[in-house]
């Protein structure tokens, strides 16, 4: 049996911040959902979130997010410490006989596998206590790890604690550790704040338990803390990596992908192409053969196979094969562009239902619009849709065409193989299969000059 306990009651006063640390955001989720979701995986039969500074607004945001789940949220008032958080735990895990596995609230990118594999090691190993270390580069900042011949953990000193000659020693306490409960649970009052803080640090323990193991971690990136807002960034960047690096993995080219930006609910096909400074959000599907951007924004959005997407911006809209979007078009409020469609430039669709094979290439609005197959409208038409107070429908019927600078006012039904005149003010519907001509005839007077 295992229990969770997340560590997420410091202010993280480095940030400097109003927020509490662990509900700053990343890429869509707080820090601390994404240590609750790295531990999803291990089935836990309690989850005990340690909560402390503006612990309110933590257990809210939570119990927003995770509607109905078993999280339990434990108080420690002051902050003395991660120790001093953890002894927060003895009084609800009095019967408790299992593991515990402790994760720092900061510390958002541990993959699943990771722990799994420090849970494998503990309990094949039958040790006190598991830590997770990494071999950094740049360790600073961090509890560094002493190790005798057999990896096992004599102490951990914190960064700040650290003799010169200790701080060359780059592996470091990612602030993952499982325990065994009961020898935890027997030591942890006996913790001393003999330290530089004057904290009760968790850390300390391992002096008092055997044997205590450390296991390194594959990827050094994975443990990343965040204490302040360039780590914050890092692992930004560090995620975007990942995302980035999977897809291109997959068959998707990614042109500059330093430029670009895809978030962890996008899905893509092989043969996806993503142009530079293109960035994809949500929950967006794009199609194989499609190529997207360069300077393009897509947000919760379906997109087809070997469509194209120029300088545009698609939300919260559809758009079937083949067809071709931008430069400098805007389709948002479910847009829903059929195949075959050239939507260009300067073009606004705003909940609209457009045919397959039609076109609207230059300078329109068309909102609250449903257009049948084969409709060409013609530069500058415009959905009159709002009233002042309402909005409006306008329909269109297959292969009409409308003439530049049309207006048509909503709410209007257009039939099919329409023509409207340029320059028309259309207010009535119009039947099938006419020509519709809305506008004052021109005239001419010969010979007519302005007096002097
Ligand atoms: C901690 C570890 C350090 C490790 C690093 C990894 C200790 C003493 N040090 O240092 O060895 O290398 O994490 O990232 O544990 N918290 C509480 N209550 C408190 C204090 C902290 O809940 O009283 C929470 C914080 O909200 C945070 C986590 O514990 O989520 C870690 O605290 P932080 O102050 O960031 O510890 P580090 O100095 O980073
Ligand atoms: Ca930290």
């Amino acid at each position: 049996m295992v229990a969770v306990a997340i560590l997420a009651a410091g202010r993280g006063t480095r940030m400097k911040s109003d927020l509490p640390k662990v509900l700053h955001e990343l890429g869509g989720r707080s820090l601390v959902q994404w240590v609750l979701e790295s531990a999803r995986g291990l089935r836990p039969s309690r989850r005990l979130v340690i909560v402390g500074y503006e612990g309110h607004r933590v257990r809210n945001s939570l119990t927003e997010t995770y509607p109905g789940e078993d999280l339990e949220f434990v108080e420690q008032k002051e902050q003395l410490g991660t120790g001093h958080a953890i002894q927060q735990l003895l009084p609800h895990l009095e019967d408790f006989t299992g593991d515990l596995l402790v994760l720092n609230g900061d510390v958002p990118l541990l993959r699943p596998e990771t722990l799994e594999q420090l849970m494998d090691l503990h309990k094949k190993q039958g040790n006190a206590a598991t830590i997770l270390t990494a071999n950094l580069p740049n360790p600073t900042g961090y509890g560094r790890v002493f190790c005798d011949s057999q990896n096992r953990v004599k102490q951990i000193v914190e960064h700040r604690d650290c003799t010169d000659a200790q701080k060359q020693n780059h592996r470091i306490n990612a602030g993952v550790y499982c325990f065994n409960w009961p020898a935890l649970a027997k030591i942890l009052p006996d913790l001393k704040a003999d330290n530089d803080q004057q904290e009760y640090y968790l850390t300390d323990t391992v002096r008092h338990l055997s044997p205590v193991m450390a296991v390194d971690v594959d990827d050094f990136r994975e443990i990343m803390g965040i204490n302040n807002r360039r780590h914050l960034a890092a692992a930004h960047d560090i995620l975007q990596d990942w995302v980035k690096e999977a897809w291109m993995d997959a068959g998707v080219t990614l042109i500059d992908p330093d430029s670009i930006t895809i978030d962890d609910t996008v899905k893509l096909e092989a043969d996806v192409i993503i142009e530079p400074q293109t960035h994809l959000r949500g929950q967006t599907a794009i199609r194989s053969g499609s190529r997207i951007g360069p300077g393009s924004l897509i947000e919760n959005s379906q997109i087809g196979a070997n469509v194209t997407v120029l300088y545009s911006v698609v939300s919260n809209s559809a758009i079937a094969d083949n067809t071709r979007i931008g430069p400098y078009a805007h389709l948002r409020g479910h847009a829903d562009v059929g195949a075959g469609c050239r939507i260009g430039n300067f073009v606004e669709l705003k909940n609209a239902t457009v045919g397959d094979r039609t076109n609207i290439a230059h300078l329109s609005y068309i909102g609250d619009a449903t257009l049948g197959q084969q409709v060409n409208v013609g530069a500058g038409t415009i959905t009159a849709n709002y009233d002042g107070v309402k909005k409006h429908h306008t329909t269109i019927g297959d292969r009409t065409k409308t003439g530049s600078n049309s207006v048509l006012v909503a709410p209007i039904t257009v039939g099919e193989d329409v023509t409207i005149a340029a320059g028309s003010v259309i207010t009535d519907d119009v039947p099938d299969d006419c020509l519709a001509i809305a506008r004052e005839h021109q005239t001419v007077k010969p010979g007519w000059r302005l007096k002097p």
